[in-house]
């Protein structure tokens, strides 16, 4: 498996955005005494972006910047194409011995990593917060649950397995066998730096394909070949090689619509296999009958929380037309109440956005819908402080279909939207061209499983009664239409990493043919 991550300061891909080629002379945050829990996790000043059984890397030098304040934290050597060149061939050696050990032997592997994770949990959590912006709770969260999923997959590695079906010919056995793919490449986005990595690095491996920090120690523990789990820091060079490579037996690529197009044409040209979580445009309808307890801090978690950075975030709030004013009311009221301050405080519910071209594109996106009818209940404006920090905003007063409402802008601003009856809002939840997460709050038990059925949401996640945000590993995460199709982490997403033999064998002295067919 080769994961390829924006620039990182070795253990954490910030996005391209927020590293910048190496030249500041600012004093890194590395060095200073108040982040020497950065030295815990091995971070030095300059870090190597590259790992494939041995720690290197000969690219660019940049700089990864903390998005609550614009310091510099360290510095990593980028992968240059020789980089990736040594590594995709380590990797698909190393694949050669990983493949030949029994998947619950390689379960344990997994187990132990995940229990690397568990011992550094709250400081990997605080250098997710500091680098990309998140506050404390999510960055442990996100450490969390790949420590999940690798539990999970400890369980699946003995549990993976296809059927014996009944075969039409006598002394003759149907067999489905599933075998690993090979490499599987992981291009991640800044948003879930650890998760998204974790979901397909802990499925993936004990599906028997061919990751880092901490897991480099359990390898080499282990005496199995580093490079099973090998990194590539860098940006779109990077990221196209692995698209075009043939070697890269599937790529699962995490990001924007925009990209992951361009990336799935790369792959689809070669007949390669891709896996897409792309990006979403999240509904949450509210019908008349809805608990508002519940409603308003689902609305609020799922709309501001993360600061509008999850692929699931909450982008358009549907409110029957009876209950619209109250629930803009009290959820105006809510955001007033939301404590901004730096990510890693404990007390903080809200943090900055990740880049200054973030900053632009909210800025830019409040005005969009100014222009096309809306009206900002709360916020629209850039926090006076260091650091990236924009208001959450509420805009009301947009029709269903505006250009603004279908457009994923990548920043807590949520559309406040009035409807009058469950087929519109319906039809309205999946007229967008993504189809990640919904969900509706109503008691009703009939319009529950409309919403579940054929003419209910479209999303690959639907959800009642709880926000559209914040999905367990157990199930399938991914979605529909413009999301990319994608799915990652629980249920059977594992079959995605493996390829699929149907076997039949012949134990008999006869030769039958199916469909009963003679050939003589
Ligand atoms: N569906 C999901 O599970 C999920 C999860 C997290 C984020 N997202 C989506 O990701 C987006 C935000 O993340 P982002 O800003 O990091 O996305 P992005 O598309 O800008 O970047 C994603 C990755 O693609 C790499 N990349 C850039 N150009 C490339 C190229 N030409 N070829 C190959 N790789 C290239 C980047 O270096 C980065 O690692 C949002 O749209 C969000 O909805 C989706």
């Amino acid at each position: 498996m080769l994961g390829l991550r924006r620039a990182a300061a070795a253990l954490l891909p910030p996005t391209a955005a927020c590293v910048r080629a190496s030249g500041s002379m600012a004093a890194l945050l590395v060095s200073q005494p108040r982040y020497a829990w950065l030295r815990e996790l091995g971070l030095e000043e300059e870090n190597p972006g590259v790992y494939n059984g041995r720690w290197g890397g000969s690219g660019e030098v940049v700089t990864t910047y903390c998005p609550a304040n614009n310091e510099p934290i360290a510095r990593v050597r980028q992968a240059s194409l020789e980089d990736y060149e040594e590594t995709v061939k380590k990797a698909k050696e190393a694949w050669k011995v990983w493949a030949d050990i029994p998947a619950p032997k390689r379960g344990e592997i997994v187990r132990q990593i995940g229990d690397a994770l568990r011992q550094k949990i709250k400081v990997l959590g605080s250098l997710v917060s500091l680098e990309m912006g998140k506050i404390f709770v999510e960055g442990v969260g996100e450490v969390q649950e790949y420590v999940d999923v690798c539990d999970y997959a400890v369980g699946l590695s003995r549990m993976i397995g296809g059927p014996i079906l009944p075969s039409e010919r006598p002394g003759h056995a149907l067999i489905e066998q599933w075998n690993p793919v090979g490499l599987v490449g992981i291009i991640t986005a800044f948003n879930f730096p650890v998760a998204v990595y974790g979901w397909n690095s802990a499925i993936a491996m004990i599906c028997g394909n061919a990751c880092l920090w901490i897991i480099a120690k359990v390898l080499e523990d282990n005496k199995v070949p580093g490079a099973i789990c090998s990194l590539a820091c860098g940006g779109a060079e990077i990221g196209t090689a692995m698209a075009r490579d043939e070697r890269m037996d599937l790529l699962s690529f995490t990001g924007s619509t925009k990209v992951g197009k361009q990336v799935a044409l790369m792959v689809q040209e070669r007949f390669g296999r891709s896996l897409l979580e792309l990006g979403g445009n999240n509904a949450i309808i509210v019908f008349e009958d809805a608990d508002l307890n519940l409603v308003i801090p689902s609305a609020l978690f799922a709309a501001v929380g993360t600061a509008g950075q999850r692929c699931t975030t909450a982008r358009r709030l549907f409110l029957h037309e009876n209950i619209h004013d109250e629930v803009v009311a009290k959820l105006a009221k809510a955001y007033a109440q939301v404590r901004i301050g730096d990510p890693w405080d404990s007390d903080t519910l809200y943090g900055p956005l990740h880049t200054k071209e973030a900053v632009k594109m909210y800025l830019d996106a409040v005005e969009q819908a100014k222009q096309q009818g809306g009206s900002v209940v709360c916020g629209g404006k850039v926090i006076n402080r260091p650091g990236n920090y924009v208001e959450p905003t509420i805009v009301t007063g947009l029709p269903h279909n505006a250009p603004i409402v279908h457009t994923e802008t990548f920043a807590p601003i949520l559309y406040v939207l009035k409807f009058k009856v469950e087929e519109e809002v319906f039809t309205w939840n999946n007229e967008v061209k993504q189809g990640l997460s919904s969900s509706i709050f109503t008691k009703d038990l009939g319009r529950i499983f409309r919403w579940l059925g054929p003419k209910g949401s479209d999303c690959g996640i639907v959800n009642v009664n709880i926000p559209t945000s914040g999905a367990e590993i157990g199930g399938a995460f991914g979605g529909e239409k413009h999301t990319g199709g994608g799915r990652e982490s629980g249920s059977d997403s594992w079959k995605l990493y493996m390829r699929r033999s149907t076997c039949t064998i012949n134990y008999s002295k006869d030769l039958p043919l199916a469909q009963g067919i003679k050939f003589q």
